[in-house]
């Protein structure tokens, strides 16, 4: 039936040129004089401009559309015009209309508004050109970061969301009631990782994490995506090489497929451009050192905060890997440097610009007698551990692998101010709705 009529989307309308089409969408704005209306009309491809004069569209159809509201669904036919002037190129000559509905009063008008009003209506926010433009461009870094992975030998593993035990500290986690046991919503899908790489060499998570973080950052979500691949027989250097080219490959992916999308953020795109490998490299404690020189003391063991990360990443003109965390500061998990065990073997990847960390990793510990008493030493239950512990019996090689944040990456290509709008509906302190 839709072959039928025509019914084609916006972003193929170039394809139609002098043809009769029908779009099915929403009215975005309308303008009107005496003989002519002039319809913005979305799809959720694109926007096109439709044009209802009295002589072609009827008495009729055009004091019906006199009457349609923002947002009311509609069907618009008419013959494919290309005009210059026109917004997007494209016009459409309409001949016809159907109103599916018209729309009650619209909350959000094409004003500016604040961001809580825009937050709360958040299911309605979504459909305006920068919301679609962030979403096209998260959606592109995600393809991007599954055909990196796909294309390099990595194997798609899902890891579970409900889990017996913590993988990132216990203060974080949010607690469930599993048929009378305790239950946690993961936090990061890296233990289960471990267990895929030791059966297939190479792999990768991709899924939802939660954590219970009571910061009202603009950089943290309670829940995020993350991509956490995993390697058996990969050291820490190995694995920088291949964050660093993941990375590249996914912020030219979004310059060569997403340049409508960053011009419609304003997004200066000097700084993307010049992502490249090698990113540079320094240890947590010349990073102690930058940070003196910028009027910053902190001592040895303690993690750096949002403005610290800033000032670490304004020194270069790329991201940078921060390694060699204090032993203290970091996961149980990590595998402590051999030429000084008071530091792992970790890095953070900073992103330029401010928008701080956005992929944590290191290589794991493979001995079973030092993981052991690490998870004592942590006070973490031996017993929700054990088949984790297992892998460390069972042919344990060196391992490491990463953990990229989605959201925290998306903010930064996009140059948002705040990650909420990276995520369609984000979760945030004191906010579930909608
Ligand atoms: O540094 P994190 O906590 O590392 C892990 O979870 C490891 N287990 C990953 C691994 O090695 N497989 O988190 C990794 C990344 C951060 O660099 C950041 O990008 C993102 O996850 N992240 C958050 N993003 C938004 N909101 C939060 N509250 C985040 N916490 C971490
Ligand atoms: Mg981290």
């Amino acid at each position: 039936m839709y072959e039928q009529m025509n019914q084609v989307y916006i972003e193929d309308i170039s394809k139609y040129v002098g043809e009769r089409v029908t779009i099915s969408g929403w009215l975005y704005n309308k303008r009107s004089s005496g003989k002519i209306h002039f319809l913005i009309v979305r799809d959720g491809t694109g926007f096109v401009q439709a044009v209802a004069s009295k002589s072609d569209v009827g008495e009729e159809a055009f004091e019906l559309l006199k009457g349609v509201t923002q947002e009311s669904s509609l069907r618009v036919s008419g013959t494919v015009r290309a005009d210059e002037r026109a917004p997007g190129g494209f016009e459409l000559l309409m001949d016809g209309v159907e109103v599916v509905q018209i729309a009650r009063e619209y909350p959000i008008s094409l004003k500016e508004h604040g961001v809580d009003f825009l937050m709360q209506y958040r299911h309605l926010w979504l459909r305006t050109p920068r919301q679609h433009a962030i979403m096209r461009i998260r959606a592109e870094v995600i393809a991007a970061c599954r055909s990196f992975l796909d294309n390099n030998g990595f194997l798609l593993i899902d890891a579970p969301v409900l889990t017996p035990a913590a993988c990132e500290g216990t203060t974080t986690l949010f607690e469930t009631d599993y048929f009378g046991d305790k239950a946690y919503m993961s936090q990061s899908g890296q233990l289960y990782m471990e267990a895929a790489a030791m059966a297939f060499g190479r792999v990768y998570c991709f899924g939802p994490t939660f954590r219970a973080e009571k910061s009202k950052t603009r950089r943290h979500l309670m829940e995020f995506w993350m991509v956490e691949p995993e390697m058996a027989y990969v050291e820490l250097d190995e694995s920088l090489c291949i964050q660093e080219q993941m990375v590249t490959y996914i912020v030219r992916q979004v310059l060569s497929k997403r340049q409508r999308e960053l011009q419609t953020l304003e997004r200066n795109t000097d700084i993307l451009e010049k992502v490249s490998p090698p990113f540079p490299r320094i240890t947590y404690t010349e990073a102690l050192d930058i940070l003196k020189q910028n009027g910053v003391e902190l001592e040895f063991g303690d993690d750096f905060g949002g403005g610290d990360e800033t000032i670490l990443a304004s020194q270069f003109d790329r991201p940078v890997f921060v390694t060699r965390y204090p032993t203290k500061a970091k996961a149980f998990y990590m595998k402590p440097d051999p030429d000084n065990p008071e530091v792992v073997l970790c890095a953070d990847l900073l992103a330029p610009e401010g928008y701080g960390e956005i992929i944590g990793g290191g290589q794991r510990i493979d001995d079973p007698e030092l993981l052991r008493r690490r998870i004592e030493e942590h006070n973490l239950p031996i017993e929700a551990y054990q088949w984790y512990l297992d892998l460390r019996e069972y042919g344990s090689v060196p391992h490491s692998g990463f953990g990229l944040g989605i959201e925290r990456l998306v903010a930064w290509i996009c140059g948002l101010d705040h990650i909420r709008e990276t995520s369609p509906f984000p979760r945030m302190l004191y906010r579930i709705y909608p």
